[in-house]
């Protein structure tokens, strides 16, 4: 079992991606083999500032390490260390249907109705995806509800590059998606995803909040008037309630019904608070971490230094397989 994953290092680490899948990768790292990076190729896919990109990465590296992730267990590092992953995703390029991306959601949401003017980077993001995990034959791929697509594509890539090269340069990767925390909202809009692009702050819980931000943020979801009720199915038409039961049972490692077990009968009064103090609990920790580990700019630089060459030795007989099955001269 080879596990990989990766996050984009714009914005900060929120509630979503730690729920969805951060808590997963540093759960994982203590069974199996992980591989996790920041994408910062990814990144390069929307208009992006040169040092505020070089000061994101290294941010969210240190954010990554204070919510669990030890670079002594597991490989930690940033794509653009590895050249095989942009070397990869140009053999890739080769065996991608442009019929297979023009079916991508994120593309369709991140090109809005601007499309002519979206950049190559961000219609072939699904292909750098898909490098990023067959580079490495990760079997198993920790992720959040919205890149399940995105992982559906890379294994149609590794399918068809080893059928059509008559090889088996590649193995199928798994994605390995949680349940109770696998898509958590926005705070201010039940249909839509907790994201770092939102335009409101309001609408996400950062790991670096301080406490009183956070506090602030739950006590102004938006929620409904109704108590919550005695079962998850009566949520089904209150995806904000929906929403903060979920958040409060992944915080509590329990299952969403044990919340309503507690809460059954009693209004968001009540549980706002509670829910506060324990997500207050959870990150003060993380936040702590973060913010004496943020500013130790050498510290951080050597272990992604030293996770890079790791990722490279890990990546390199399957780069140089997918080099000779295509019949590439490249002396790898
Ligand atoms: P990114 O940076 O948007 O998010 C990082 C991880 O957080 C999960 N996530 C969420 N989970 C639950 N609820 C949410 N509201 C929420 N928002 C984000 C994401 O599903 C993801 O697991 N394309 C990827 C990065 C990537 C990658 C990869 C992932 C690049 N190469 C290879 C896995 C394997 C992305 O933009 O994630």
């Amino acid at each position: 079992m080879r596990v990989v994953s990766g996050i984009q290092p714009t914005g900060n680490l929120h509630l979503g991606n730690y729920l969805g899948a951060i808590v997963n990768w540093v759960k994982m790292q203590d069974e199996s083999e992980c591989l996790f990076f920041l994408a910062d190729l990814h990144a390069i896919s929307m208009p992006t500032d040169a040092a505020a990109l070089s000061a994101s990465t290294r941010e969210m590296a240190a954010a990554l390490i204070a919510s669990g992730v030890d670079p002594e267990r597991a490989v930690l590092f940033n794509q653009a260390r590895v050249p095989g992953h942009a070397e990869l995703c140009w053999l890739l390029n080769g065996t991608a249907r442009m019929g297979w991306l023009n079916r991508m959601t994120q593309f369709k949401d991140k090109s809005g109705k601007n499309r002519e003017g979206a950049s190559i980077a961000l219609y072939a993001y699904p292909v750098l995806q898909a490098a990023d995990v067959l580079l490495y034959n990760a079997t198993h791929v920790p992720v959040g509800q919205d890149q399940k697509q995105h992982l559906e594509l890379a294994r149609d890539v590794a399918e068809k590059f080893n059928a059509d090269t008559g090889t088996e340069t590649f193995i199928l990767p798994e994605p390995y998606i949680g349940t109770t925390a696998a898509r958590i909202m926005s705070l201010r809009d039940g249909t839509a995803k907790m994201s770092k692009s939102d335009v409101s702050e309001m609408s996400r819980i950062n790991l670096s909040d301080d406490s009183d931000t956070v506090a602030k943020k739950i006590r102004k979801a938006k929620t409904d008037a109704e108590p919550l009720p005695e079962t998850m199915a009566e949520l089904e038409d209150r995806p904000e309630a929906k929403n903060l039961v979920s958040i409060y049972a992944a915080l509590a490692e329990i299952e969403p019904q044990a919340v309503l077990g507690q809460f059954a009968g009693k209004g968001f009064g009540e549980f706002k608070p509670a829910l506060a103090d324990l997500t207050v609990s959870v990150l003060e920790p993380v936040s702590a971490r973060f913010n004496a580990l943020k500013d130790d700019i050498s510290a951080i630089d050597a272990i992604l230094e030293r996770g890079a060459e790791k990722a490279k030795a890990a990546g390199a007989p399957t780069l140089s397989a997918a080099y000779r099955a295509l019949g590439l001269l490249s002396g790898h």
